[in-house]
């Protein structure tokens, strides 16, 4: 800490007893430069200003964010420079209708997010990804890497999750549909979530995990922690990236691997993007299948593809067919999801993985209709289960 702040935090404290004893007027700004000017005198005035500043921002706690963050609608709050706030409520971006008063406060605001949590961002290291103490996901790029000013986006943690009954109701899939994954999961098909960023990939994986039965053990792995499942028996492991100096980090990849030794009934694996991908087949191929995961994709048939070329990266030396033939194995269902443009997140298909059909999968639902289950690999699943 600075010394201008521990004389922020100082004035801060005697602003409250200030307060406490009746000398305040009511307003906030106006108090503070009064208390810098009768306390410190002797800085100069940029100081003072610089000073005030900070105890205002001090007393305000987030300044502007604070409102929005205690807003229970508000899932995520977006800062692209000390004029452009959105938030997203109710899956829409709006702007939030607050401001900072320059590029400074933002910053101060900032660094207030991120010094309790040990971390910190300057010109040396201008991004920065955290997770506050109720399990919010913070990220942060300040100038030169951001144009626009400091820029913040904070994901909200919901601390239940959505349930599958939730997403049914938000109209995000059918009841039907519902019904016939959480038959998948329970039956321990691996399911697959596909779609774009922001698509709602995470809350509907986090969803399906409720469709496992409560005596199993599960590890879920991620790269900052954002799944909350309802089951007792749960090990959840996050990854670590790596120190300032490059020392330290512990993969996906590499949770992946010591998850096996977990004896695990199932892994979750938050989003697969990168190497872990040739792992998770290999797990999901010998005994842990019943897992489930994301990936980035356009469609069912692209999931499938995208992690083949995942696995691919991993070990250059493997044959396309011989991936190809792992992921068909691994994988029986997929469900594609996007994000419509009014907000609403809609699962636009399931699909079962099928080697011989075209794309290599047959549509199950779409559109919020099923369609039949056919008589393969999940059908016959499914009958037995
Ligand atoms: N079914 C849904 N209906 C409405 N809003 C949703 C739904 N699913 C997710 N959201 C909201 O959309 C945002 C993104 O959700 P989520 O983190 O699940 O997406 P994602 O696809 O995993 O994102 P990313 O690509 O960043 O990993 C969150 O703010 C969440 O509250
Ligand atoms: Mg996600």
């Amino acid at each position: 800490m600075e010394p201008i702040d521990d004389l922020a935090e100082a004035l801060r404290e005697q602003l409250i007893r200030d307060a406490r004893a009746g000398a305040s007027d009511g307003d906030l700004a106006a108090d503070v430069a009064a208390l810098v000017e009768r306390e410190a005198a002797a800085l100069a005035p940029a100081e003072r200003a610089d000073l005030a500043a900070r105890v205002l921002l001090a007393a305000t706690g987030l300044g502007p964010l604070e409102p929005l963050l205690a807003d229970p609608d508000v899932d995520e709050v977006m800062v692209n420079g000390p004029d452009a706030v959105y938030v997203e409520r109710g899956g829409r971006v709006e702007p939030a209708g607050v401001r900072f008063g320059s590029d400074g406060e933002l910053l101060h605001a900032i660094e207030r997010i991120l010094a309790p949590l040990g971390r910190r961002v300057d010109e040396a290291a201008p991004l920065c990804d955290a997770r506050l103490a109720d399990g919010s996901r913070v990220n942060v790029v300040i100038p030169p890497l951001a144009l626009t000013g400091p820029c913040l986006t904070i994901r909200r943690f919901r601390r239940d999750g959505l349930s599958l009954e939730d997403l049914v109701r938000l109209g995000t899939l059918a009841a039907a549909e519902a019904e016939l994954l959480a038959r998948c999961v329970a039956a321990r098909a691996t399911v697959l979530v596909s779609g774009g960023t922001g698509s709602g990939k995470t809350t509907t994986l986090n969803a399906l995990s409720g469709a496992i039965p409560g005596a199993e053990r599960i590890v879920t792995i991620e790269d900052a922690a954002e799944l909350a499942l309802r089951q007792d028996h749960v090990v959840a492991l996050e990854a670590r990236p790596p120190s300032l100096e490059g020392r330290g980090e512990v993969t996906i990849r590499a949770l992946v691997r010591n998850a096996l030794r977990m004896r695990p009934d199932r892994i979750v694996v938050g989003e697969v993007r990168g190497g872990e991908a040739l792992d998770l087949l290999q797990a999901l191929n010998t005994g842990h299948e019943g897992s489930l995961s994301t990936v980035h994709a356009n469609s069912p048939a692209d999931a499938l593809a995208r992690l083949e070329t995942l696995a691919l990266m991993a070990d250059v030396a493997l044959p396309h067919a011989v991936v190809a033939d792992q992921v068909e194995r691994a994988v029986e269902v997929v469900v594609h999801q996007a994000r419509r443009p009014d907000g609403r997140r809609v699962v636009e298909a399931i699909a079962a993985v099928e080697p011989g059909a075209p794309d290599r999968v047959r549509v199950l639902a779409a559109g919020g209709e099923l369609r039949g289950l056919g008589e393969g690999r999940l059908a016959r699943r499914l009958g037995e289960a």
